[in-house]
C-alpha cells in the first residue's frame, strides 16, 4: 500500500478538512479509536478498507453529531431504537435500524440495516460538528488487532496508512460500544458493551443476548472474524487456582485480585476493579506483544455489567 504521510492533530477543524476531502482520520471516543470517512464518499469508505485490511462484508457503524443525522442514514426509526437513542444517546451504544436505500452497501455490507451511534466523548463531538457529515468508522486498528485506546496505539497500527490522527487522551471505556438490533420484534444485543444489559433491560425488559448459533452466518458479521487478539496465548484463569507456572516462562497476569506467584510473571498489572479492567486489557494485551510475552493469564470475573463485555472480549481473545 502506498505510503502517506499522516497528519497528527489536536485540532477537530483540522482533522475535520480530511473528511471533506475524501482522506480518513483515526478519532478518539469513549469506547476506542475510530477510523473515519465521509459516509457519503464511496472513496473515502473504500480507504478505510484498505488501511485496516478488513474483510468487505463487515458493515461499519456511522458515527452522528446530531439525532437529525439519523435521518439520513434510518429509513424508520423502530420503537426499541427511539427508546435507546431517548435513554443511552450519546454514548457508548449502537442501535441496528433499516437503512436508507441511498447509503452505500460499502457501509452496510450489503445488508439492509445501519448501525448509528453517536459518541458522549467531548473531542468526538467537536470532530463531527465539524465534519458536518455522518460518518462512517470502524475500530481504528489494523483487522484482527485489539481495538485501540490511546492515540499512540492507533500510530503503531496505522502510521502511513492513514491522512490523518486526532490526537485525544486515553480512551475510558476501552472496550467497544454495545451494539442492539432494533430491527426485530424485540431488541437482541449483538455485541456487549459499556450499556449494559441490565440498564438495557431497565427500559427494555424484553432484550436479550444473542446466542450464537452459526459461525458462518452470524447476525453481526464482525463476530466471525478474529478479533481483540494479541498474538500471545490467551488463558482465562481465577486469582486463587491458577497453575503453578514454571520459573522463566514468559508470562503476564491481569486481573483485580493478587495472582498467586507474583514473582514469576514478567509484567502483572493488578486493577482496581472490573471498570479499570476493562479500560486496561486491550492496551496491556499490545503491551505484552512488544515485550513478547508468551502467554497472558488473564482473571474471570462475574458477567454482570461491565464484567459481561469484559469477558466476552477475553474468551475471543483466548479462543482464537
Ligand atoms: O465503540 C465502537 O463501536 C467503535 C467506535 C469507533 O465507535 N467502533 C467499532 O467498530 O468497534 P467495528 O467496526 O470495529 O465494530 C462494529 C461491529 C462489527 O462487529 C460489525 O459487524 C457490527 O458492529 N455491525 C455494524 N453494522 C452492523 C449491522 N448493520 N448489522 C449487524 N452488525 C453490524
Ligand atoms: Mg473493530
Amino acid at each position: 500500500m502506498k505510503t502517506l504521510h499522516t497528519v497528527y492533530t489536536r485540532s477537530a477543524r483540522t482533522a475535520a478538512e480530511f473528511i471533506l476531502h475524501d482522506s480518513v482520520v483515526a478519532f478518539p471516543t469513549e469506547t476506542v479509536y475510530g477510523l473515519g470517512a465521509n459516509v457519503f464518499s464511496e472513496a473515502a469508505l473504500k480507504k478505510i478498507f484498505e488501511a485496516k485490511g478488513r474483510p468487505a462484508d463487515n458493515p461499519l457503524i456511522v458515527h452522528i453529531s446530531t439525532i437529525g443525522q439519523i435521518g439520513l442514514l434510518a429509513r424508520t426509526i423502530t420503537p426499541a431504537a427511539q427508546t435507546i437513542i431517548d435513554n443511552f444517546f450519546p454514548g457508548p451504544v449502537t442501535v441496528i435500524v433499516p437503512k436508507l436505500k441511498a447509503i452505500s452497501p460499502l457501509v452496510s455490507a450489503g445488508l439492509q440495516t445501519i448501525g448509528i451511534r453517536m459518541p458522549r466523548h467531548e473531542g468526538a463531538q467537536r470532530f463531527l460538528e465539524a465534519c458536518g457529515v455522518p460518518v462512517a468508522a470502524p475500530s481504528a486498528n489494523i483487522s484482527g488487532k485489539p481495538s485501540p485506546t490511546s492515540w499512540q496505539t492507533v500510530r503503531d497500527d496505522l502510521d502511513g496508512r492513514i491522512g490523518c490522527v486526532l490526537k485525544g487522551t486515553r480512551t475510558d471505556v476501552g472496550l467497544e460500544s454495545t451494539v442492539v438490533d432494533c430491527t426485530g420484534a424485540h431488541p437482541v444485543v449483538l455485541r456487549s458493551g459499556a450499556v449494559t444489559l441490565e440498564q438495557l433491560q431497565a427500559v427494555l425488559p424484553m432484550t436479550t443476548v444473542y446466542a450464537q448459533t452459526s459461525v458462518v452466518a452470524p447476525k453481526s458479521p464482525g463476530m466471525k472474524y478474529r478479533h481483540y487478539s494479541p498474538r500471545a496465548r490467551v488463558i482465562v484463569t481465577s486469582a486463587l487456582t491458577m497453575p503453578i507456572l514454571l520459573p522463566g516462562e514468559d508470562s503476564a497476569y491481569i486481573g483485580i485480585h493478587t495472582p498467586m506467584h507474583v514473582r514469576t510473571f514478567a509484567s502483572v498489572l493488578l486493577c482496581a476493579n472490573m471498570r479499570e479492567y476493562a479500560r486496561s486489557v486491550f492496551s496491556f494485551f499490545r503491551q505484552c506483544d512488544k515485550k513478547n510475552v508468551a502467554t497472558i493469564y488473564c482473571e474471570e470475573v462475574g458477567e454482570e455489567g461491565i464484567g459481561r463485555a469484559l469477558m466476552d472480549r477475553i474468551h475471543r481473545a483466548a479462543h482464537n
